[in-house]
This record gives structure tokens, sequence and C-alpha cells, in this order.
């Protein structure tokens, strides 16, 4: 593939999908670990208590990045772990943890990329409120101080929040995440705060470490119409508005998108709209996550009337999301003609499927080796056409806590065993080795 010569590969985790040892080492309770232990909630009650242990493998399993010759370690940082009440005392065993998990890297030769946010909230600001309360906003930003002056020397990428769409329309309007509200007005403050305490974040980390790139990931997917009847098409442009542009429009240009402000405004009382301009911070890059794209047809008998429509053809994941490589350099090249310039990095793309067990020391997983040949032609295409895309980050490294569905699928590049903990590289691993192996060693 024509990837250039200073592509950065990578593979992506967070912070309470793998770590396991939540009550060790001082640890405070997080949204997720209220929330996984709540019966109902988590598929089967699975919770991320042990995880991938990575907490206590995290050596074991840098060896195996390196093996694979990983440019790059896209991990989260819990909040919890290193202040335990989110806010106040903090907790030295924690900060040692990440402080050796960086060090471990950078042994390897792995540039360490670190998401600020990945969905672990103090549950002690949770019963404050958590993102809906405005207080949030200092308290991120004293967080991200003390880990930008902790690792700011050593950390090459900071990831202020990842999808803060999922943490505010997931976890506080669709009751699918933590903190597992049903609340339309809670869930736009969510959102607003977190614009907010990005914006407010970015020049503390240039502060803290001006050598280091900075940005923030979201979650994008092209809404498309699946017909060309007028109503597809609103409807297609109500899912953008929702999905995509009510965090890339406060984002890229300080302001919320004025359609979208006329269908949301019932749920936005309260909201000092304008105060979304902080959000505009310079970024160094835009992460993006990409998973799939929506197509959407209108039905009156439907819910919301509208429900998806695919092409007869279309393949999915086990996850239900359609495989279809073109929407990432679709999204790529959208992004960079209206939201850009900016280095653009994907911080996420991948997939669950069901796997074969491990075999002869391997697991099988052609759908998921095929899943990324696809993404990955992608990407190399949308650089083609002039996106400016700098890396890839896959997700995920390992199989882990896939939030409200448990271990009950698997995204990783390496099987987990999570009874032994045993790690056994899949077929997928190994594909991806061997592409950034002849992706470095091609001539600059
Ligand atoms: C993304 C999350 C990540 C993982 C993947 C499958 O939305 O950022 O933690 O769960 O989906």
């Amino acid at each position: 593939m024509g990837f250039p010569s200073d592509f950065l590969w990578g593979a992506a985790t967070a912070s309470y999908q793998i770590e396991g040892a939540a009550q060790t080492h001082g640890r405070g309770e997080c949204i997720w670990t209220r929330f996984s232990h709540t019966p109902g909630k988590v598929q089967n009650g699975d919770t991320g208590d042990a995880a991938c242990e990575h907490y206590f493998r995290y050596q074991e399993d840098v060896a195996l990045m390196r093996e694979l010759g990983l440019q790059a370690y896209r991990f989260s940082i819990s909040w919890p772990r290193v202040i335990p009440a989110g806010t106040g005392k903090i907790n030295t065993a924690g900060l040692d943890f990440y402080d050796r998990l960086t060090d471990e890297l950078l042994k390897a030769g792995i540039q360490p990329w670190a998401t600020l946010y990945h969905w672990d909230l103090p549950q002690v600001l949770e019963d404050k409120g958590g993102w809906t309360n405005p207080d949030v906003v200092k308290q991120f930003a004293d967080y991200t101080d003390l880990m930008t002056r902790q690792l700011g020397d050593r950390i090459h990428g900071w990831i202020t929040l990842n999808e803060p769409w999922c943490s505010a329309f997931l976890g506080y309007m669709m009751g699918v995440h933590a903190p597992g509200l049903k609340d339309d007005a809670a869930a736009y403050k969510a959102a607003h705060y977190l614009l907010l305490a990005h914006g407010e974040a970015m020049p503390i980390i240039r502060r803290n470490a001006p050598q280091a790139k900075a940005g923030i990931t979201l979650n994008l997917s092209p809404h498309v119409p699946a017909t060309d009847s007028e109503e597809d098409a609103k409807l297609a442009q109500l899912g953008d508005g929702f999905g995509n542009r009510w965090f890339l429009d406060p984002l890229f240009k300080g302001v919320y998108p004025a359609d979208m402000v006329e269908i949301a405004r019932p749920a936005l009382e309260g909201i000092d709209l304008a105060a979304v301009k902080v959000a505009a911070a310079p970024n160094d890059f835009l992460g993006i996550n990409y998973y799939m794209r929506f197509m959407v047809t209108s039905d009156p008998t439907a819910p919301g009337g509208r429900r998806e429509q695919f092409p007869p053809d279309a393949k999915f994941t086990e996850m239900g999301w359609e495989i279809y490589p073109q929407g990432m350099a679709d999204m790529l090249l959208r992004v960079h003609k209206e939201y850009g310039p900016i280095d653009l990095y994907i911080t996420e793309n991948g997939a669950a499927f069901p796997d074969p067990a491990p075999t002869n020391g391997v697991v099988e997983d052609s759908q998921r080796v095929d899943f990324l040949k696809g993404y990955l032609a992608a990407a190399e295409s949308a650089i083609a056409a002039g996106a400016p895309l700098k890396g890839y980050f896959v997700w995920s490294l390992l199989d882990n806590f896939e939030w409200a569905l448990g271990y009950s699928r698997r995204f990783g590049v390496v099987h987990v065993d999570f009874k032994t903990q045993q790690r056994t590289l899949k077929r997928s691993a190994l594909y991806y080795r061997d592409l950034i192996a002849a992706s470095v060693a091609q001539p600059a």
C-alpha cells in the first residue's frame, strides 16, 4: 500500500475497558463501575473489575505491541485512578502506573498517545450531576493540569475527550451508557460542558506540554438518505446535525449549528449557547473514530417516523454496523473540506466478529483481516484525494470490555482468554504487523 513513509501506525484501548484492578491501589469508583454493577445494565452482568488485567500485565502488553511493530499506542487515563474523588486528593499509586506505562512504551520505541477522558468519570462527580454540572469544567481542567504536568514531557499526542457525543447522548439521553439517564435537557447540558471542558483544557495542555500534539476525538458517521425523496434527505441532514455537526461546528466554528438549535430548542433551556465559542481553541489535529454509516428512510409506522435501510447486499459486523469503507474516505474528505485545514487521525477503526477459538497459537479471524484491508484501502484513497490523514489506530489492541455489551463482543487484534488472561495473536494482528513493516521499509 502507498502510505506516506511518516504515516503513524498504532492501536488504541481505553482504561475502563482493559485495566481491571478496579479496587486496587486506591482507585476510586467511576460511573462505569457503578453502572456495570447495576443489575440489567450490562449484558451478562459483566463488569470491568478485572477486564484484561492490563494494570498488572502492561509490560507483557507493551511487549506484544513491540512484536507487532506498533509505532504508537493510544491509551486512556482513568481519572478516578489518579484523583479518586474527581477533585482534590491525588492518588500517587495511580500516577505511578501511568508513569511506568509511558516509560515502558518509550523504552519499546512506541509513541505514547493519551486520552484524558474515555468515559470513566469519577462517581463522586456524577453524584453531583457529572457532566451536567458546570463545575466539571474546572475539575476537568485541574485533572488535565495534573496529568500534563506529570507526563507532559513524554506523551506525543494528547486527546482531551473521546467521543463526547457518546458521553452526552448515550449516557444522559438514551440511558444505554453510564450514568444511564434518559433526559434530553441533561444530555444537551452534558454535551455543552464537555465542549467547554475541551476548550478550557487545550491551553493547559499547550502550557504544560508545548512539544506534544493536542486535539480531540469524535465519532463521526455519514448519514445518507436511502432514497432520493425529500423526506429522506431531510432525515439524513438531521442525523448529520445531531451526530456530527453538534460537535464539529462548535469545535471549528465556535457556534452550534443553527438548524439544529431550532430543533433542539426545548431541551436547551438554561444553556448559554454562545459560551461554546471557547470550544474552538485551536487543535493540532482532529481524531476521528470511524465505525459505520447510517442510511435512513422515512417510515410513518416506525418509531420517530424513520428507520434504517441499507442496500440489499450490505454486509455487517457483529455489532450490526455496516461494512462500507468508502464511508470513511468520504468522511475524511468532507471534514477536510468543511472544517480544515487540520491534520486528521483515525484514532479508532475496527470490528467485532464471532472469532473462532485459538488453534495452534493463532486465531484465524479472516473477517477482521478483510475488514482492515478494506478500510486501509479507503484510508489510502482518501490520502490520494487530498485528505491530510497522518495516522491510523486500530481498535483495539486487545479483546476487552465492550461497554453495555460486556465481553460478548471481541474487537481485539489480539485475543484475550478472560479466564486465564492468556493473549493470543489473531491473524489480523499478523496482517497489521506485516503491513506496518512494509510501510516503514519503503523509501521516503
Ligand atoms: C467506540 C469507543 C470504544 C469502543 C468502540 C467499539 O465508540 O470509543 O471505546 O467501544 O466504540
